[in-house]
């Protein structure tokens, strides 16, 4: 599991970047049709995730208009590297809103049902944003999960509305194979664990990485897992 204390040295070494960052994105959104649904801190936390583990192969099942798509290009783009993003949904949306300029030698786009695949070898980042039900995850828990390699990072949105998920739910799920699996997970949902929230919100104003990049939030419901 990431320890929290982890997770803040991360912002401090990528703060600088990551203020970048913040201001592209804010940009983009008043250029173009993006609605976001990943909020700020979850996204930051993407974001450094893979500039703190750099993994050449990245993997997104649920883009829409591209807004989760934009961070995790932003965070390759940072890392210098040969790393490339594959991202998978059912509408070509993003292919639309995401910028030509960010997207160029680093990204691959399917249109179409992830589970057809294929799905990239190797993914050291996976972030899924898609089918909200238990289904859904017992597919990508079983066939996905189950083979990334010890050190991946994994990103499950929408898990955290509240205190914990309901019983019978994608969050369920998830948290069912991370158990079994003897993983822990991080979130930094206010409803699920105001303590990290709060260190996180603290820590975001004194880096002045506290101006909102998109107003609508949805209490960052994020699940983050670190094999
Ligand atoms: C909540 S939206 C993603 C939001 C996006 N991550 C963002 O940050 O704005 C969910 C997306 O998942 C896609 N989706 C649903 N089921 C899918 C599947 N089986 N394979 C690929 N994409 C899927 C939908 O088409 C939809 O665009």
């Amino acid at each position: 599991m990431l320890p929290l204390d982890t997770l803040i040295s991360w912002y401090r070494t990528y703060a600088d970047d990551l203020r970048t960052a913040r201001d592209e994105q804010r940009e983009l959104l008043a250029q173009r049709p993006m609605r976001p649904r990943l909020d700020d801190v979850e996204a930051e936390i993407s974001y450094l995730t893979i500039r703190a583990l750099r993994p050449g192969t990245v993997l997104e099942i649920g883009s829409a208009r591209g807004w989760s798509t934009t961070w995790l290009l932003r965070a390759l783009r940072d890392n210098d590297t040969a790393g490339v993003l594959h991202t998978f949904d059912l509408t070509g949306d993003a292919e639309q809103t995401v910028p030509a300029a960010l997207s160029a030698g680093r990204w691959r786009f399917t249109r179409g049902d992830a589970r057809r695949g294929p799905l990239p070898d190797d993914p050291g980042f996976v972030l899924v944003d898609a089918a909200h039900t238990a289904r859904f995850a017992r597919w990508y828990t079983t066939e996905l999960f189950e083979r990334l390699r010890p050190g991946a990072a994994v990103a499950v949105h929408d898990v955290f509305h509240g205190r914990r998920p309901w019983p019978v739910s994608e969050g369920a799920v998830v948290l069912g194979w991370l158990r079994r699996h003897g993983i822990g997970h991080l979130t930094a949902s206010p409803a699920a664990d105001p303590d990290t929230h709060d260190r996180l919100v603290g820590l975001k104003q004194k880096l002045r990485l506290a101006a909102p990049v998109h107003a609508t939030a949805s209490g960052n419901p994020m699940l983050f897992a670190y094999l």
